[in-house]
């Protein structure tokens, strides 16, 4: 391989200010590149995982993406067997025009023990197609895998989840949280065969794109570079050490505090934290319950607008009341709300009487013993 493009397979830092990078590329949307250091941070905890397997990372230019440079460089200390990377309508050497072609890096290890992977160590190979993950040729890579480890396009996550499963792969993938309410995804969820990582430092997750970009205010930093999403986590189907933690409860139920839906038969719990030790009904949680979720201390019953955990009532007709002025409702069937005395301030329905809603919420039963 070319010095010149061995540099661009372990980029420092995000190639941001690169304007032409991809300029050709597709869907805007799914050019978000992974940084090394929350790659570092989240592979940590998976570190006796990784011994004698193959890893393939399938949705990653090297010009690009730090999942080969991080592999790579901890070969031996992770004792990986191999490394395999394709790449997606791959930029060629002068990284300026855009290959139709993908393109696929393989890595087997130091064999010269300068503790590097030099040029002439790694193998690079054009592909016969575009490297679509979905291609014969990259299924055909899956196949010879043992755990898959990317950031794959958001706007394809549910057919790229979909896929892992299909072949039985073990994976650690990025993806956005609210894939978490698609009924595919939250089926896998529920049944304890996709559980969350350990997410990003604070909640918020900041990636490279290859150009600034029409971002809400507060997303993209002109300094950096790097676009922030608070919605972003890591997924895993890896038996993960946190998820055998039991979550510690401090609060006591008690029928104030914990109204019961109108719609649902449950008990609100507004926040994680709240969550009382001594109730042992099905409660309304918010979807970021699943980072602390340990499936031998709760059960996970349904999701809050999704057909698993039905509803007791189903309104005929409902009027939106927004600081008590009447309203046409364009909201569709209302998900779990919560019965008041009166309209008060904010956002209400009149469904014969008044009802507030809640934000989506996972069901959950704690399970016996
Ligand atoms: C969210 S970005 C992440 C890139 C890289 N994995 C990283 O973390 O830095 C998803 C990448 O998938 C690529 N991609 C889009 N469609 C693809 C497909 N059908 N097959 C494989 N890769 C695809 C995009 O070009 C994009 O670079």
């Amino acid at each position: 391989m070319p010095a010149t493009q061995l540099k661009r397979l372990h980029p420092k830092r995000p190639m941001v200010k690169n304007r032409s990078l991809h300029a050709a590329k597709a869907t805007k949307q799914d050019e978000f590149y992974t940084q090394l250091s929350d790659i570092e941070k989240e592979m940590r905890h998976y570190t006796g995982h990784f011994k004698n397997k193959t890893v393939f990372s399938n949705c990653d230019d090297p010009n690009s993406s730090h999942f080969f440079h991080y592999f790579s460089h901890n070969f031996e200390k992770l004792k990986l067997k191999r490394l395999i990377t394709t790449c997606y309508k791959n930029c060629d050497a002068n990284s300026r025009h855009v290959d139709q072609r993908g393109l696929y890096l393989e890595y087997a290890g130091d064999k010269n023990n300068n503790r590097v992977p030099d040029p002439d160590e790694i193998g690079v190979h054009k592909l016969k197609g575009d490297g679509d993950f979905r291609s014969e040729e990259c299924v055909t890579l899956l196949g010879g895998a043992d755990i898959v480890v990317t950031n794959p396009p958001f706007s394809l996550f549910r057919e790229y989840v979909e896929q892992l499963v299909k072949y039985k792969k073990k994976f650690i993938i990025v993806g956005s949280l609210n894939a978490i309410t698609y009924n595919d995804i939250f089926k896998l969820i529920r049944a304890d065969k996709l559980r969350l990582g350990y997410g990003f430092q604070s909640g918020n997750a900041y990636f490279a794109v290859p150009e600034a970009g029409d971002y809400a205010k507060g997303v993209y930093d002109e300094v950096t570079g790097l676009v922030k999403f608070s919605n972003v986590s890591w997924f895993t189907n890896i038996d993960i050490s946190k998820r055998h933690e039991d979550l510690i409860l401090y609060k006591t139920y008690n029928s104030d505090k914990y109204p019961k839906y109108d719609n649902y038969a449950a008990i609100e719990v507004a926040r994680v934290e709240d969550i009382p030790c001594d109730y042992d009904g099905v409660m309304g949680v918010p979807l970021t319950f699943l980072e602390k979720h340990n499936p031998d201390q709760f059960e996970i019953l349904g999701l809050s607008g999704n057909d698993d955990y039905p509803m007791t009532k189903k309104y005929g007709k409902k009027e939106r009341v927004v600081d008590g002025v009447r309203m046409k409702s364009n909201t569709g069937t209302l998900r779990a709300v919560i019965r008041m005395d009166s309209f008060g301030a904010g956002t209400h329905f009149d469904v014969g009487y008044p009802v507030k809603g809640v934000y989506r919420r996972l069901f959950i039963r704690r399970k016996k013993g």
